[in-house]
Order: C-alpha cells, then structure tokens, then sequence
C-alpha cells in the first residue's frame, strides 16, 4: 500500500493488520506510553472543506507519533485554481513526508497521489472517506463483531461514506445492505467493485426490510458537503429514511447504531437513536486517532517496534 485513496487500497489482511495495530497503539496511549517513531516527520494536511474530526485526529495523531503536521487551506494554496493539482504534489513532495487531503472531487486526490513522490490519504472525497471506514470498522472488530455472519445495513444516502463501508465490508465478508431512495444509489462503479470482491450487497428502498436482523444500522447525513444547493429536494426525498426507535425496532435486538458525524439531529437520525444506548458514534470518531496512526506508521514506514 503506497497510498490510501479508497479502502480498495486494501485487502483483508492489511485491514486485520492495521486494526491490530490501531488497537496496540490505542492501548500503549491509554496506558501512558510516549514514544516518537515519526520524530522529524512532517504531513501536509489539506482541507477544501470543513472538519472536525478529520483535522483534529489527524493533527493529533501526527504529533503522538513524534511528526509535525502544516495545516493547508485548500482556497489558500489555490489547489487547483493558482496552481495545478499535479504541481501542488510535486511541490509539497519536496518538504513533506506525507500528505493527506480532504478535496471535493475524487479526481483531485488521484491527481495528488499520482504525482506525489510522498504517500497521500484521501481524507474525504466526493467518492470516498476511507479513514472513517476503517475507524468503523476497527470499531466493529474491537467489539468482537464477526464479519462473516454481520449484516450491516445502510440507511439512507448511497454516499462517499456508503461506498468506502460497502468496499471494507465486502473485503471482509460481511454482508451489506443498502437501503435508499430511487435515484440516490451507490455509485455504479463501486458496486461493481464490491461485486467482483465477492460482496454480498443488496440495494433496496424499503428501509424496514432492510433493517430486518441487522447487527449495525449506519446513517450519514442527506445533504454532503458540497450538495448544499440540493438540500430541499433531499429533504423531501429522504424522508422515510430516518433512523428513528422504529426502525430500530426490525433490527436485532443487540444492533449497534453508527454514525460517522456530524450529525443532523432531527433529519437523518434522531436524538433518542443517536444518543441511545445502541450508539456507538463516540468510539467510531475516537478510533479515527487510532485508526488513522496506524496507517501513517504504516505508509511511511514507521515500525511498531520503534515505539
Ligand atoms: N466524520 C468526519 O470525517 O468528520 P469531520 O467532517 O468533522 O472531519
Ligand atoms: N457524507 C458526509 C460525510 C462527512 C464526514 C459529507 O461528505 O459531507
């Protein structure tokens, strides 16, 4: 793995691989162990839009490990607009040891890691979001879920974030369901993805059906960022897909609720589901430290016996 742009980027015993190593460096940093194993190493982090968990946990975990992060505008840099995509790479290759970049278009992450000499993360595209895959389901394994029986069952949009759960899912054997209204699907490309990786995928739009014996109901907002001008007609659109304690109710009675955040509360979920017992949405936004150390030390190399 040179990069990490989709969690296509991975197979199934990279994932494994990465969640025991999230979990041993979640581990030695609750028990109070330091150490710098990317001491003298710098990340560019780029943001075209907005975050709070991405540019906290990436900040954060960069200088856990010992690294200095140089947090990038993507308006101010001109990614793109005063300078190329291509250029900005090479550039930032000169000085950093990695880049991570959350970017509107999927094509401007594929630009920045075809032509960066330096790994680069995709930290939320138009396409994909696949450090919170991986930190939802580094979350699943730490609480013993088993991949090969769990049916986890999408509510909603058929989203970037869908799509980089449908892909870790499907490499992991366990059986997705996404449940949508007409017109708002996964992506075609990704679902032929998850096809030829052997997933078990069903796309519905009956949200009940779908809840039906679920082990996880996971939900993202209607309206992404970047589909503001949209949000009325999804509104209307989503309306029969909010994760409520009815819909609750068709699924397992041990179901877990997911929910990358932020949330609209009162939309896509509601108060009761989200602040509810089955809500494990604070250990998926903490993971995303863990989760996201464990693919820098990896990309760059980085031995777990250096810490
Ligand atoms: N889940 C997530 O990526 O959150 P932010 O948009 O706050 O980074
Ligand atoms: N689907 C959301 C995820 C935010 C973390 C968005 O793209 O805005």
């Amino acid at each position: 793995m040179r990069h990490f742009l989709s969690t296509a980027d991975l197979t199934r015993d990279t994932a494994l691989g990465l969640f025991a190593l999230a979990a041993d460096l979640k581990q030695r940093r609750k028990a109070g162990q330091h150490s710098e194993p990317l001491a003298a190493k710098t990340f560019a982090l780029i943001f075209e839009k907005a975050s709070l968990r991405t540019r906290v946990t990436f900040e954060v975990g960069v200088i856990q490990l010992g690294g200095r992060a140089v947090h990038l505008v993507g308006r101010d840099i001109g990614l793109g607009t005063r300078e190329s995509v291509p250029d900005v790479a090479r550039n930032l290759s000169l000085w950093v040891d990695g880049i991570m970049a959350r970017v509107y278009s999927h094509a401007t992450i594929t630009a920045l890691a075809r032509h960066a000499t330096v790994p680069v993360i995709n930290g939320l595209s138009d396409l994909e979001h696949p450090c919170q895959a991986l930190a939802d389901f580094f979350t699943l394994w730490e609480r013993g879920l088993d991949f090969g029986t769990m049916r986890l069952a999408w509510i909603g949009d058929g989203n970037n974030v869908c799509h980089s759960v449908m892909i870790l899912g499907a490499l992991l054997g366990a059986s997705i369901v996404v449940a949508c209204p007409p017109g708002y699907e996964p992506d075609a490309g990704v679902q032929a993805t998850v096809r030829r990786l052997g997933g078990r995928l069903e796309i519905t739009e009956d949200a009940r059906a779908a809840a039906t014996g679920a082990d996880v109901l996971y939900t993202d907002v209607w309206t992404s960022m970047g589909q503001e001008a949209e949000q009325e007609q999804r509104l209307e659109a989503f309306s029969r897909y909010q994760l409520n304690e009815t819909l609750v109710d068709f699924a397992k009675s041990s179901a877990l609720v997911m929910h990358c955040l932020p949330a609209h509360r009162g939309e896509e979920i509601t108060d009761a589901v989200l602040d509810g017992k089955r809500s494990i949405v604070l250990e998926q936004a903490e993971n995303r430290l863990h989760a996201q150390k464990a693919v820098m030390l990896r990309l760059l190399g980085g031995s777990v016996d250096d810490l």
